[in-house]
């Protein structure tokens, strides 16, 4: 089994450049299925996750050459509604197959999604809208199919912004018959990702980045070439390095308004945050202020970054306060970085920090991927060595992190014991 090994090596410094977006890459590819001729991805991150979608659309038929960071995506293969029950299971993002594969079978089968253990997450809101679409949908024994003879275009009100359910009704609407309009939709920069790439192909989606997306239904969709965004998370997280370890990082590769609540916090913090074009360059202070953090759909702080910022705040000078309101059951990492000394309280949905706490290198595990990247964080700073397990977590979301954070001075190592 992997594991990672960090010991403190003082202030980061250096920079990093950000690969391209898992959040984005998942349901840019799963809407491959979609095309009728050969779509080029680039900035495609090396991960597990991108793993596993792309064999879920190779056992589906599709044929796909990896080169590097680029995708070569040709779905005229595409044979079968039906996804591979194993491979479905280990990662909820594979759901993401059922709108464009309803859209282009007609028909889509489905194991109920696994993913990160953090919290119930249904998926009442993604077939509401398949049903709102003309969709009959039935569940088995874990399995669900959904069937049509057609799709029709539909108003369509989300209880929730979810994410996962603005994506599967857009890919399911792009060549449904009419005018679809999803209103209190998600509109995370992934999302706006994702209706470009639609575009590309030839749909007709409107509104994406705004809580309401018009989608004119078109009868196919081509190919195209398609970079994916960079990935705010993983910005997210060595701009917290920075900060955490007092150091001054160039993170290259950036979309800073992807990233403007995180900017304000970091800033609030005491960090000192310089934006140079793509780029921007983080210097963390000596003393880390206390903060109040409540986590909210887009443009709200991102529930992705919570556990970092945890970390982050077991430094701090004072009382700080996260409100996690998106995931019911996302502070699991709160008992592991209470194993390395931090004092943290957690009632229902809010963790209360008392800072500034000394941390101590111990034996921890990765809850989930951002909790994973959190553990990294406050071993950066903790006295002695931490020995991190269950990292299959981390490399789900995080290209080449051992190697990112060695480039900038850390001491980390990954060893098969
Ligand atoms: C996506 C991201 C994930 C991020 C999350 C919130 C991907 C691959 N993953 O996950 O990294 O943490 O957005 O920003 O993009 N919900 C329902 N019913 C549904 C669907 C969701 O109640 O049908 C609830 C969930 O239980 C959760 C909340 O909505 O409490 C947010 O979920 P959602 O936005 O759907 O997240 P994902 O798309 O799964």
């Amino acid at each position: 089994m992997e594991k990672i090994f960090v010991k403190p090596n003082g202030p980061l410094k250096g920079s990093v450049r950000i690969s391209g977006a898992k959040n984005a890459a998942l349901p840019i590819i799963a809407a491959s299925i979609l095309g009728t001729e050969e779509i080029v991805l680039e900035d495609i991150p090396e991960l597990k996750d991108v793993e596993v979608i792309t064999e879920v659309l190779r056992r589906l038929g599709l044929k796909i050459e990896k080169n590097k960071n680029t995708l070569k995506i040709d779905p005229r293969g595409l044979n079968t509604a039906k996804t591979d029950y194993e491979l479905i299971s280990k990662m909820r993002a594979s759901f993401l197959v059922m709108g464009p594969l309803l859209a282009k079978m007609k028909e889509a089968y489905n194991s109920l999604p696994g993913g990160c253990n953090i919290g119930s997450r249904p998926i009442d809101l993604h077939l509401k809208g398949f049903k709102a679409l003309g969709a009959e949908i039935e569940m088995t024994h874990g399995e669900i199919r959904a069937t049509c003879e057609k799709l029709v275009g539909a108003k369509i009100y989300l209880d929730f912004p979810s994410v996962g359910a603005t994506e599967n009704i857009m890919t399911a609407a792009v060549l449904a018959e009419g005018e679809t309009i999803i209103e209190n939709c998600a509109m995370e920069p992934e999302i706006v990702d994702l209706a470009n790439f639609l575009n590309k192909m030839g749909a007709r989606v409107t509104g994406a980045g705004t809580s309401t997306i018009r989608i004119k239904g078109v009868e196919k969709l081509t190919g195209c070439t398609h970079q994916i965004i960079p990935d705010r998370i993983e910005a997210g997280t060595f701009m917290v390095a920075a900060a955490i370890t007092g150091g001054d990082i160039l993170i290259e590769n950036i979309i800073t308004s992807h990233l403007k609540p995180v900017i304000a916090k970091l800033e609030e913090s005491g960090a000192q945050i310089i934006e140079e074009g793509d780029n921007v360059r983080v210097i963390g202070s000596e003393t880390i202020k206390p903060l109040e953090i409540k986590t909210l759909p887009h443009p709200g702080f991102p529930t992705d970054l919570q556990a970092q910022f945890m970390a982050l705040l077991t430094q701090a000078d004072g009382q700080s306060s996260i409100i996690e309101t998106v995931f019911e059951n996302r502070f699991m990492h709160a008992d592991e970085l209470k194993k390395m000394g931090a004092k943290i309280k957690v009632i229902d949905r809010e963790a209360v920090l008392l800072g500034k706490n000394k941390l101590y290198g111990s034996k921890v595990s990765a809850t989930d991927l951002r909790a994973g990247a959190a553990l990294i964080l406050a071993a950066l700073v903790s006295e002695g060595e931490t020995e991190i397990s269950e990292i299959y977590h981390i490399d789900r979301g995080y290209e080449n992190i051992e190697e990112k954070f060695r480039n900038l001075g850390a001491n980390i190592t990954r060893i098969d014991v």
